[in-house]
């Protein structure tokens, strides 16, 4: 499979199928390519909510500012930031290490002060910034991910945050939705799909050095 076709056929659907739906195991291939996305120290300050349901995907539609790939999508993961990084998040991830690892805990001392200076050092409002960087990695990968098992998708940014955290109940004190991502198969009547794709040229997007 060549992957920069995937790319190439990509696009960001404005209007999906809506008799098609994504089958549960090619949605579990992109959820694990989601889960083994790289993250800063390793935390996963992310959390990916898969919207199956039709009820609830109808009950997130208002949240959007232009709903059309909602109404029609199979699936909306909704890709949310947590809120705060305490000790406990902390000594759960330290105690999966150890166990996955089989390392004692002690001998992951030196990395656990890095973590805790690392995060002392960073204000509320920075934490949440840098959660949300991380939730845009995993956004990244899942729709390269359903690129290349042919299933389309649309990100999403365009809509009421405070909405979409009501509607499922998210904690504002824990998380906050970050971006949302789309995924269906394209319908034939989406002219979005025969344009071109709109890129700079490689000598304004990449310096050598
Ligand atoms: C983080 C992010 C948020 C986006 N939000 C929306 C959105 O709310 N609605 C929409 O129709 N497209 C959205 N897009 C799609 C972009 O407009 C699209 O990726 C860009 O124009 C390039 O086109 P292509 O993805 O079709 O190649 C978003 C893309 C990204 C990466």
């Amino acid at each position: 499979m060549d992957y920069l076709e995937q790319l190439q056929k990509r696009y960001s659907v404005k209007k999906f199928d809506g008799e098609k739906k994504v089958q549960q195991e090619i949605l579990e291939r992109i959820m694990e390519a989601g889960k083994l996305s790289a993250s800063s120290l390793g935390l996963q300050p992310y959390e990916i909510i898969v919207v199956a349901s039709d009820e609830m995907r109808e009950k997130l539609i208002p949240a959007f500012y232009n709903p059309s790939q909602i109404t029609t999508c199979s699936h909306l993961m909704v890709i949310t930031a947590k809120n705060g990084i305490g000790d406990e998040y902390i000594n759960n991830y330290f105690s999966h290490i150890s166990d996955t690892r089989q390392i004692p805990l002690d001998n992951l001392e030196l990395f656990r002060k890095s973590i805790d200076s690392h995060m002392n050092r960073l204000s509320p409002e920075s934490l949440m910034s840098w959660a949300e960087k991380q939730g845009y990695i995993v956004l990244g990968n899942l729709m390269f991910a359903a690129a290349l098992e042919n299933v389309d998708t649309c990100p999403m940014e365009g809509f009421r945050q405070e909405v979409i955290d009501e509607i499922l109940n998210l904690d504002p004190k824990k998380e906050k939705t970050c971006v949302t991502l789309a995924l269906g198969y394209r319908s034939a009547e989406d002219h979005f799909q025969n344009l071109k794709k709109v890129r700079k040229p490689n000598d304004k997007l990449f310096k050598f050095m």
